[in-house]
């Protein structure tokens, strides 16, 4: 291959697909992680054009909800033999940006406002979509948080927040499920454009994590080619010719080394070769059902007075209202948006289920009234935020009203964004989650209000009071290019529980038509920095249920600012009535440490840790609290340091005493143990002032000495 050639390899030969150069053959990438995208006329990234039909299966908002990496992985391996009837070698998906903001335009693209929830059921989806030979695109790397300036905005975050936060998904699918590329993002981070940050993209990703694969650029992501090759981004899409002449004359100038081409080019060109299922057929109908199934899930029964669900016998007559009840809203505009084979419509699903009974519209007398609600398509979409969490405000005046008429009142809710449930809440007996479902949504909200399945779901993201409770409201979407994440690692429920305020369901959150019971709660110490936990869970109601076991972690150990609570395990058992297993978790490192930016790692300070299970981020039924030996930090002292690092010394500190009380009368020594509580006073104090000729005298020498014994320690 010559120069130009190699160059031409880097670029897409058009929208989708990649050039076919000698004897290299072409790969087609399309959207998207929850179906195929796959267009053969008229291509765009915006979701405007048609594509080939494809199962729609529940979008990530959906997925997240279940809580369970094997709807994750079903929904991906079907997408996977999809992508392989529609000649697709590589699935733009998953998505796993941390939901930020309620506010965000693609929240029903992305998983949860927690990142091991969301790396657990992306691994999933990425191991399942490549067991059947189709690469996957975890994207979008990374701090693509809001769709507001997207492609030109600063994302400002601090280095503990990046790795706690908003790198760990992209992380553990990277180092699990070691995916074929990683999409570059559009916006910046601190001033970089991701797809030309050689932090980001070689030093993280490459260097620290492992990564082998292909990172491509998110289309029409690169601002400088140039730059974005020595950074390591290596496939530019769409095609992008110029770009390739900017790349050949950079090598010609000296300005770029030919060995990063040929570096990006190898890898280009290994997974062209190896991401080439064989084509497949899929069974519409079959894959319809499974869309059902898993959406059925995913739903997340918010509140349910008086077991108004499931639909009991004594319903005889039940109005279904609301405009989604005939058109139902099903998945998210733009890149992501899947021309579906078929759409269950909810109102026929529940005529079939109805059997003998009267399905009406007039909520009048009825026994029981479903409200369909929710946000419409140009409510919420990729390419631009939300300025609100509220319902519309005619759909909010049909649930009220419907309420005020029927005897009772289920509100069944679809959206991809979080949406308040203010102002009319207590007015209704039962609300069901629905997010997005996908084609087959239909179908799956039928099932659970008639109780053909139990709900699942429970909240991946927290519904709050109101949006001004929200941690990145201030900040949110940021002004002149700019948006600071001034929370920090307090994102979601780490925020709410932190600064103890109420939201109207807290993260975890979801009901069955059955109840469960955790105890037994056991906690044995591995290792200085682990743990084992098993916890007994039964099924003390009537019906079949699957129940999902959340385990926090609780400290203050260490020297930043620890949330109250963070998810660190979970697990979905399903049990029949009066069924009980036992779980168990391996609490790794991770789950007890925080990012030390002095140390630039990963640290497990010695101390407390409440090991918690919650019904849900805010409600805790099993505690154990365990001490962990940790890792004790010995501080490298200069005289810069403070006098409190000084004091904490184990070494230096005792010995810096001595030597403070040897120039000191017994007199001046009593009073100065009488006043210990003084200490405090002088402990900001950096050394130099605290020996100046002013202070305390302690030869020149002896200072050294201390310093250079705390350097040997550390
Ligand atoms: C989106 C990506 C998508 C790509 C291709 C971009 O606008 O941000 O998520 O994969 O288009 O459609």
């Amino acid at each position: 291959m010559n120069l130009e050639q190699k160059a031409s390899l880097l670029s897409g030969r058009d929208f989708w697909s990649t050039k076919p150069v000698g004897e290299i053959p072409s790969a087609v990438l399309s959207d998207g992680p929850h179906g195929v995208r796959r267009q053969t006329g008229e291509a765009d990234h915006v979701g405007i054009h048609d594509s080939l039909p494809a199962t729609c299966f529940p979008p990530a908002v959906a997925v997240g909800s279940s809580w369970d990496p094997a709807v994750a992985g079903r929904l991906a391996a079907a997408v996977a033999r999809e992508a392989r009837a529609l000649d697709v070698q590589v699935s733009l998906g998953p998505g796993v940006n941390i939901k930020r903001s309620p506010l965000c335009g693609r929240n029903f693209e992305y998983y949860s406002e927690d990142p091991l929830l969301t790396g657990v059921l992306a691994t999933a989806h990425v191991k399942a979509l490549q067991s059947e030979g189709v690469g996957a695109s975890v994207k979008h790397f990374a701090a693509n948080n809001q769709e507001t300036g997207r492609m030109r905005v600063s994302a400002e975050i601090d280095e503990r927040t990046l790795r706690e936060i908003y790198l760990p998904a992209f992380e553990r699918v990277v180092k699990q499920a070691r995916p074929a590329t990683v999409m570059a993002a559009y916006n910046k981070v601190n001033g970089v454009y991701a797809s030309q940050h050689p932090w980001l993209l070689t030093r993280v990703l490459r260097e620290e994590w492992g990564f082998d694969g292909v990172i491509v650029s998110d289309w029409g992501a690169v601002n400088n080619r140039v730059a974005a090759l020595k950074a390591g981004l290596d496939l530019e899409m769409p095609g992008n010719p110029g770009n390739d002449a900017q790349i050949v004359q950079a090598v010609l100038d000296g300005q770029l080394d030919e060995a990063d081409v040929d570096r990006s080019v190898a890898r280009v060109r290994e997974m062209v070769g190896r991401w080439r299922p064989a084509p497949a057929e899929f069974d519409a109908d079959a894959h319809h059902a499974l869309a059902r199934e898993l959406a059925a899930d995913c739903a997340v029964l918010l509140k349910n007075t008086d077991a108004v669900l499931p639909i009991g016998p004594d319903a005889r007559t039940i109005a279904v209202v609301g405009p989604f009840a005939t058109e139902p809203r099903f998945q998210g505009g733009g890149s992501s948006h899947v021309n579906p084979t078929r759409v269950d419509i909810p109102l026929e699903e529940i005529r079939k289920l109805a059997g003998d009974r009267t399905v009406t519209t007039d909520p009048e007398g009825a026994d029981l009234a479903i409200v369909f609600a929710g946000l419409a398509d140009l409510d919420e979409s990729e390419g631009y935020d939300r300025g609100t969490i509220e319902l519309p405000g005619e759909q909010v005046e049909l649930i009220r009203a419907t309420a005020s008429v029927a005897r009772h009142t289920v509100v069944v809710l679809s959206n991809g964004g979080v949406v308040s449930l203010e102002g009319w809440h207590d007015e209704v007996d039962a609300i069901l989650e629905g997010w997005l479902l996908g084609q087959a949504g239909g179908g799956a909200l039928a099932d659970l209000l008639f109780g053909v399945v139990s709900p699942s779901g429970r909240l991946a993201e927290t519904i709050p009071l109101r949006l001004q409770d929200t941690p990145s409201y201030l900040n949110f979407p940021g002004e002149q290019d700019v948006v600071r994440y001034g929370e920090g690692v307090m994102v979601g429920y780490r925020y709410h529980e932190t600064v103890d305020r109420p939201v109207r369901y807290p993260f975890g959150h979801g009901l069955a038509y059955t109840a469960f019971a955790v105890s037994d709660l056991t906690v044995e110490v591995t290792g200085s920095s682990t743990a084992h936990a098993s916890v007994k869970v039964a099924n003390t109601g009537g019906r079949y249920g699957k129940h999902v076991v959340q385990l926090y972690i609780s400290t203050q150990a260490g020297p930043v600012r620890r949330p109250v609570r963070e998810l660190r395990a979970f697990t979905k058992v399903a049990l029949e009535p009066g069924q009980a297993t036992t779980v168990t978790f391996d609490l790794d490192t991770r789950a007890f440490a925080y990012w030390d930016v002095a140390e630039g790692r990963w640290l497990v300070a010695p101390g407390s840790y409440a090991i918690q299970i919650g019904e849900n981020a805010s409600r805790i039924v099993a505690e154990e609290t365990v001490e962990l030996a940790g890792e004790v930090i010995l501080k490298q002292l200069s005289l810069d340091s403070s006098v409190g690092d000084w004091f904490a010394h184990p070494v230096v500190g005792p010995m810096l005493m001595g030597h403070i009380a040897a120039t000191m009368t017994p007199e001046q020594q009593a009073q100065a143990a009488e006043h210990a509580d003084m200490l405090r006073m002088i402990e900001s104090l950096p050394m130099y002032q605290f020996i100046s000729p002013m202070g305390v005298q302690i030869p020149a020498e002896t200072v050294q000495e201390m310093i250079e014994l705390s350097r040997q320690g550390s």
